[in-house]
């Protein structure tokens, strides 16, 4: 077989204008750039002689205000907006992105561009010596890309490691920073897609590329990081308000076996006076694993048992996954099949794999007519009082087919655009979220829903938050799930997080006690962990461990205004709730480095203990800002790296000067209480302010307006308090101040 040859687009033989959009009709192809905003471009090219049907699950808005544009011909053509140039060399085709006063950000690289070979489609950019690269959303590899090979397939894989390629999240999104330069391209190509982000230290290149389909590349040019996450969320939609309680500690295990064992573990929890908000069904409470079921022996009143935990301040949380039991008896697969709701070998006849439940079928996400067929079927949990949904296994896992996936040639509807499982894989189980997301918004409009998914695309963020899927009870894990939910958080999903723990393995006592200490600084905080593995809720390692984890979980809990503020201003602008630390210093060159450290929005640094017996650790406190340790208030000047002593229950917590943090007394649950009174933390430093953002905590709305915002100064020893907005009623009414001086 002759290995096909890497065909460019090549020279352009005519352009034609319409509005914003200019049309390159090429030797080998035809390519279309699209002005959108001041600095967002669209690039599309294709080897065909005209392009596909415009369907993007990723993309939220698709109609932009008409932007000035104009288009030159010369020697080039240049497309240029009020802070962009787009320059198009014309033989060959050849595109360059620049800055209006003419510095270049990015461009196609001379020799290739872009271009096909075979079905593939593949991009060759240029890559600037000291280029650094973030997003691509869920990767295990350093926070930094550069020089990384990174693979767009959702795949579940529990023993994945720092070099694996892909995991269950596919968000083709690249930032890109160096000092004064800034952009990102989103690749939004569904199909197998590789990122292949430089190999050695002075490679001239980099290389974005997809088995098939079209090139779709979104350009965002920016003058920060922020802009680039900004406008990407602004292409792709930003996460909604949770419910206030979805920000509690949450516990889980494959799996309490029966309403007792769950009953046991919610009364351990309020004896122990450990708060928890959430506690999980996992799989085993399903009648044989059927979906939408529930086992009659081991949970036979579900109603009385969610009720039973709703006194205690619990609300339930189930999994479900997309395999549906091959079996005529069971309604579900009943009415599926006789709706056609399942997908079908190309030959005919449903197409069938293993999952838990043993032989499956598996609804057809991908259509919009599969989608509302599947929501009415969550009804029947949540009249029960199901507060939130788990979708699980949705890459999806198929165990017995070659790459644990269904075969690539299984069609698919593709929202009318039939296609196969090669370009619908990467989508599978965003569609099953955002079917279980719609389904909840139509059959309990008031209550904003709770979705978790495991496997996800660009633009999941409006339907789901992201857990990070089956990590193992490992310090190296503990480690990699810092760089990989600042990269998710980077990539328009802020509320995401980890198996708290570990899920595979063994836990251990200290391992536990640590990730607890810095679980409760991710958005997303659960423990959970898989069958047959040591028991690992908070108390199952003795009392030292336990109280450790009591006070970290509590300190969640005192922060829970804190939290709230960074959840709203991530639904503004995707702003992450954890950030990395250039995040917030982009000056200082040693912040792009640090993925052993996290900042909880712009005032908390924390800096986990990751190593087992470990009771001090070096921690970088960035240049830019003055420091105070949280624990024992002693200010340090930033750009330095201190050794912070760290006992068991003790993880290295600073708050940069300048901060106001909101806090309550901790409870033992969020609840529905309105909150009274708020302790203002203050950490003097030459400019000292806060804010509260209020709301009811549980529905939309704040959409409509009904939310209170408080800002504070605090100013030669007085607190000022500026009330921006009251138009939530039952807002804090009491203040109170501690200065922390040094
Ligand atoms: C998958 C999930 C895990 C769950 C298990 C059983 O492995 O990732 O969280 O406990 O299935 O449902």
């Amino acid at each position: 077989m002759v290995r096909p040859q890497f065909q460019s687009v090549g020279a352009i033989q005519k352009f034609t204008r319409h509005g914003n959009t200019v049309d390159f009709h090429c030797q080998h192809g035809l390519v279309r750039i699209a002005v959108l905003t001041d600095n967002i471009v669209r690039v599309r090219a294709t080897q065909r002689t005209d392009f596909g049907a415009d369907v993007s699950y990723a993309v939220a808005k698709t109609k932009w205000a008409k932007v000035k544009t104009t288009v030159r011909s010369g020697k080039a053509i240049t497309i240029a907006t009020k802070k962009l140039r787009v320059i198009i060399n014309k033989t060959p085709l050849r595109i360059e992105f620049a800055r209006a006063d003419g510095t270049i950000l990015n461009g196609d690289e001379r020799a290739r561009g872009m271009g096909w070979e075979g079905t593939k489609c593949r991009s060759y950019r240029r890559l600037a010596a000291d280029e650094m690269f973030f997003g691509c959303g869920e990767k295990t590899s350093p926070l930094n890309k550069r020089g990384s090979k990174t693979t767009f397939w959702n795949t579940d894989d529990p023993g994945h490691t720092y070099a694996t390629e892909a995991i269950y999240v596919s968000i083709p999104f690249l930032i890109s920073t160096r000092p004064g330069t800034h952009y990102g391209i989103f690749w939004d190509n569904t199909h197998r897609t590789q990122f292949n982000l430089g190999q050695v230290a002075d490679e001239k290149h980099y290389i974005l590329e997809s088995d098939s389909g079209e090139i779709d590349y979104y350009f965002f040019a920016a003058d920060s990081v922020r802009e680039v996450v900004r406008d990407y969320s602004e292409l792709t939609g930003r996460m909604w308000m949770p419910p206030r309680w979805a920000l509690g500690f949450q516990q889980c295990r494959w799996s309490y076996m029966s309403a007792a064992e769950i009953m046991d573990v919610a009364r351990n929890f309020r004896k122990r006076k450990i708060p928890c908000d959430v506690i999980y069904c996992d799989i085993d409470y399903m009648d044989g694993y059927r979906v939408f079921t529930w086992n009659p022996r081991t949970f036979p009143k579900p109603r009385k048992m969610i009720s039973d935990l709703g006194k205690m301040g619990f609300k339930l949380v189930t999994i479900i996954d997309p395999g549906v039991k091959n079996d005529s008896k069971y309604a579900v697969c009943r009415d599926g099949r006789q709706k056609g709701m399942f997908l079908k070998k190309p030959e005919g006849g449903w197409f069938t794999g293993n999952v838990w439940p043993g032989e499956c079928v598996f609804p057809d996400f991908t259509n919009p007519k599969v989608r509302q067929w599947w929501g009415p079927w969550h009804k029947e949990l949540l009249d029960v009082g199901v507060a939130g949904i788990w979708n699980d296994m949705n890459e999806p896992a198929v165990w017995n087919h070659p790459g644990d996936t269904m075969p690539l040639d299984i069609p698919h509807d593709y929202d009318g655009q039939p296609t196969t499982h090669a370009r619908a894989h990467n989508v599978y189980g965003f569609n099953m979220a955002r079917a279980c997301h719609e389904a909840l918004r139509e059959l309990r409009p008031k209550q904003r829903p709770f979705v978790i998914t495991r496997a996800a695309y660009a633009g999941i963020q409006r339907y789901s938050m992201v857990w990070t899927g089956d990590n193992q009870s490992l310090w190296e894990q503990f480690a990699l799930s810092i760089p990989e939910c600042l990269n998710l958080s980077l990539s328009g999903v802020p509320f995401c997080g980890p198996d708290v723990g570990g899920f595979g393995g063994n836990c251990t006592g200290e391992l536990l006690a640590r990730w607890t200490q810095a679980g409760a600084f991710f958005p997303f905080f659960r423990n959970h962990t898989a069958l047959h593995t040591r028991r690992q809720e908070p108390w199952a390692f003795g009392k030292k461990v336990e109280d450790v984890c009591r006070r970290y979980i509590r300190l969640r809990y005192q922060l829970l205004p804190y939290f709230y503020n960074l959840f709203h201003e991530a639904s503004v602008n995707a702003t992450p709730i954890m950030r990395p630390l250039f995040w917030e210093f982009p000056d200082d060159p040693n912040s792009y480095a640090v993925d052993d450290q996290f900042l909880l929005g712009a005032s908390l640094l924390v800096a986990p203990i990751l190593k087992l017996g470990a009771r001090q650790r070096g921690v970088y406190l960035p240049a830019g800002g003055d420091w105070y340790d949280y624990w024992t208030k002693q200010k340090y000047d930033g750009g330095q790296y201190v050794t912070a002593l760290a006992t068991l229950d003790t993880l290295p917590l600073f708050v940069r000067a300048g901060s106001i943090i909101p806090m309550i007394k901790p409870m033992e649950f969020i609840g529905r209480k309105s909150i009274g009174e708020i302790t203002l933390d203050i950490y003097p430093g030459k400019k000292t302010t806060g804010y509260l953002y209020e709301d009811d905590g549980e529905s939309f709305n704040y959409e409509r307006g009904l939310y209170s915002l408080t800002h504070f100064a605090w100013t030669n020893g007085k607190l000022q308090v500026n009330k921006r907005r009251t138009v939530y009623k039952s807002a804090a009414r009491r203040y109170r101040v501690q200065v922390n001086n040094d």
